[in-house]
């Protein structure tokens, strides 16, 4: 299968044309997934939301397709008394039809959306070069899992949330050499 020719770019959270768009994407089965999906199609687009973040769209610039999205905030992580700011990967998801392809340039789509993402929130004016990077995944999301420890996240702690749903936070710090 040809590498896909990938394009990024910032959501507009008041575009009606996006909001359509977003309403493709499909994630795959489970209810881990499910959540990913109305995140990007129903509660980001809420008229009460919470913190909405910033989202990344990557799109197929051949067949015109959403094929990932990844929204990401700066958020207050407490670990015993202590409380840093980190930036929080909230939501990220590559579409069911374009997991596991390559870009191009033979790169997977996942880790591309996830570098563009990284280097979004690091470039934001309140985001310091030693920022750590944060996530929560499900403890059931195997394939996530080994997506995110691929890219030297790390097991933090498990936080179990209504309705005893357990998620791993993961955490990574800044590249060593500050690029
Ligand atoms: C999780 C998700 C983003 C991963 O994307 P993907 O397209 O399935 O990922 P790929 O299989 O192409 O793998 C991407 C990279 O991770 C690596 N990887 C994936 N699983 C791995 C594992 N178990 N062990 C080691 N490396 C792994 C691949 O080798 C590849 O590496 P590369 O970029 O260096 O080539 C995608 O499956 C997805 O969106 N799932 C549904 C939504 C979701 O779970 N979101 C995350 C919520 S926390």
């Amino acid at each position: 299968m040809p590498g896909v020719r990938l394009g990024a770019r910032l959501l507009d959270p008041d575009s009606d044309g996006d909001r359509d768009a977003c309403q493709s994407f499909d994630f795959g089965s489970g209810e881990a997934l499910e959540e990913v999906r109305r995140w990007i199609t129903e509660w980001l687009w809420d008229s009460t939301p919470g913190p909405r973040g910033e989202t990344i769209l990557v799109e197929d610039l051949d067949l015109g397709h959403l094929v990932g999205f990844g929204t990401w905030r700066h958020r207050e992580l407490s670990v015993g008394d202590h409380t840093e700011t980190v930036i929080y990967i909230a939501w990220f998801g590559v579409d069911d039809a374009y997991q596991g392809r390559r870009t191009e340039e033979d790169r997977s789509i996942a880790s591309t959306l996830f570098d563009t993402l990284e280097a979004r929130a690091r470039a934001h004016p309140s985001s310091t070069d030693d920022m750590c990077l944060m996530l929560e995944v499900h403890t059931d999301n195997t394939r996530a899992r080994g997506f995110w420890e691929h890219l030297g996240f790390e097991y933090l702690d498990t936080v179990v949330v209504p309705v005893n749903e357990r998620y791993r936070r993961m955490i990574r710090g800044a590249p060593m050499d500050g690029g």
